[in-house]
């Protein structure tokens, strides 16, 4: 898979930039094998693109409360971009329809890396926090987009994790 398969649906879409999407995939391929990737926000598919594309062995689990199209993005409208890239069908995708503040991943699975951009209002940002640092592994990827929306409500709560990356407005911390 090149990037031009996930920077396809980036330039039509543009809810991440390439830069982004590439920051998403470098932090995949430093899994060990058979990693667990969770992505809060469907949206059009531009995360789980870049996530589907950086290795076969991973799984992802894609959250959002919204099934049908919508132009705000929904479940149904990342399977038409990863349908684009031919990136599914696959097994290694599960897509959830739930509110992601209280969905819980399967028992006697952690996720590596969470990457968060679903609700972006305070409670909903507090409470996405609050459901998935303890469903992440130790030393697990922390990930949010639109930080400088976001980012402030939760200055507090991120003030003793390592952060170990950016990229416009992707912030990543350790966990
Ligand atoms: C900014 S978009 C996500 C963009 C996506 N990461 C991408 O790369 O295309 C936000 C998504 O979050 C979803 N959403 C909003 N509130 C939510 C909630 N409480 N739980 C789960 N998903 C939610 C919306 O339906 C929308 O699809």
């Amino acid at each position: 898979m090149t990037p031009e398969f996930y920077y396809m649906i980036s330039d039509s879409l543009a809810n991440l930039s390439h830069g982004e999407q590439d920051l998403l995939v470098k932090f995949c391929r430093e899994l060990p094998p058979w990693g667990t990737v969770v992505n809060l926000g469907a949206g059009n598919g531009c995360s789980a693109a870049a996530i589907l594309s950086s290795r076969p062995d991973l799984t992802l689990f894609s959250v959002d409360a919204q099934k049908e199209s919508h132009p705000l993005g929904s479940l149904d409208g990342e399977m038409v971009s990863l349908k684009r890239c031919g990136l599914v069908p696959t097994d290694r995708l599960h897509q959830i329809h739930h509110n992601s503040q209280d969905w819980h991943l399967p028992d006697n699975i952690k996720a590596d890396i969470v990457f968060v951009d679903a609700c972006h209002d305070e409670i909903a940002v507090r409470a996405d926090f609050a459901n998935w640092v303890p469903q992440l592994k130790a030393g697990g990827v922390l990930m949010f987009h639109d930080w400088e929306t976001t980012g402030g409500f939760l200055l507090d709560l991120v003030k003793d994790l390592p952060l170990i990356a950016l990229e416009r407005l992707i912030r990543v911390f350790r966990v």
